[in-house]
């Protein structure tokens, strides 16, 4: 039986243990460069002991930012720090991945620290911004412009584009963020896609971009490195998207080479309740992995080391995924490995922190 810190194979790429850092927007670039900041977060995670540091979502064109200060991969010139920060995780033992994102209709808005409110072109922000269909995410948002069939096809190859450059930066794992109210879940859900072409009404017609996108990816992602897809498993409300659907499709994503489905959920419109508790989204993992025959991350308020221990030994999900937990400790795995009585695992240079 497998446990949370039994090494983890996906094609040509080893985890040393099943703890993955979820990825977090730092809104902490400048026109969408890594720095300093980057770097010392996401090595400490790795120094911390995660198998695989996922970057925070990384904006595949500029327009696809959520905010002015994401992290952002639409041009050569990011690469060559993205390559430092992924040496040194590689360094540290773990997997660097990394997240390509386009938030579509929930561009251009401050970032969380300065109120997250809508940004106009006079502060920072940037139209037009786009959407499967030209419907607001909120009241305060701005009308997004439907993708027309070119503007789709320049998606696709932002996101081939972006692929090579996370290659050229080191990366082994490709995460494409596929949730939480983004580009392409608003092609996904029908609460959002109102579209009259192939893009729109009929679930393959609703999920053609994302199998799109991740062929287009696939050809140029080696065959030896895993590629992820984040989904948010359902909508949590009625004519949403929901999980009989998350299940066809990573179904279908796996015939197209995904390797992993990050299973998440919420977040196309404002104002739905979800019932969060700990754990609360490990349901859809298990249910994916069960009847889609595909590898699941579990993620969603996962803080403690017997409950992410459980989720492994009990065949719920291959990995888990933490987000906050990590940001409040980087050593959490370590912590976890003692508290659990797995082999020792802190670094050699930290040995005395247990005498
Ligand atoms: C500060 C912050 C930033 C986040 N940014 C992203 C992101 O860039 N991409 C993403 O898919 N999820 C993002 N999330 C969601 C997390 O990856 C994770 O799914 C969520 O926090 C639930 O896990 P947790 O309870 O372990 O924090 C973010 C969450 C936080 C707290």
């Amino acid at each position: 039986m497998a446990h949370l810190f039994e090494p983890f194979k996906l094609r040509e790429v080893t985890f040393r243990n099943r703890i993955a850092m979820s990825p977090m927007c730092q809104y902490s670039s400048t026109n969408g460069f890594a720095n300093d900041w980057h770097l010392v977060h996401l090595a400490s995670r790795a120094v911390g002991g995660a198998g695989l540091i996922i970057t925070e979502a990384a904006a595949v064109e500029p327009r696809g930012r959520i905010t002015p200060q994401d992290l952002g991969i639409w041009s050569d010139d990011h690469i060559e720090y993205l390559a430092k920060i992924v040496g040194l995780i590689h360094n540290f033992g773990a997997v660097a991945g990394i997240q390509l994102a386009h938030a579509g209709r929930k561009a251009s808005t401050a970032k969380p620290s300065r109120g997250g409110k809508v940004l106009d072109e006079s502060q920072e922000g940037w139209r037009p911004i786009v959407s499967s269909s030209a419907i607001a995410f909120s009241k305060d948002s701005p009308i997004p412009e439907a993708l027309s069939l070119a503007g789709i096809q320049q998606v696709i190859q932002a996101f081939v584009e972006a692929t090579q450059r996370s290659l050229q930066a080191g990366f082994k794992v490709i995460e494409i963020h596929a949730a939480h109210g983004y580009l392409l879940h608003q092609f996904l859900s029908p609460l959002v896609n109102q579209r009259q072409d192939n893009y729109g009404g009929s679930f393959e017609n609703r999920t053609r971009l994302l199998r799109e996108v991740v062929t287009a990816v696939r050809e140029v992602w080696p065959q030896t490195h895993p590629l992820f897809v984040r989904i948010s498993a359902t909508d949590w409300i009625d004519k949403g998207w929901d999980i009989e659907q998350s299940v066809v499709l990573s179904r279908e994503l796996k015939s197209l080479g995904v390797d992993l489905i990050d299973c998440s959920s919420g977040a196309i419109i404002p104002g739905i309740n979800i019932p969060v508790k700990p754990g609360y989204q490990t349901q859809f993992a298990q249910r994916i992995r069960q009847d889609s025959d595909i590898a699941t991350g579990a993620v969603g308020l996962i803080t403690s080391p017997e409950q992410a221990d459980k989720i492994i030994r009990n065949g719920v999900a291959d990995i888990v995924l933490l987000g906050r937990e990590l940001l409040r400790n980087p050593y959490w795995p370590h912590v976890a490995a003692k508290q659990l009585g797995y082999e020792k695992h802190w670094p050699v240079q930290y040995d005395r922190a247990w005498l």
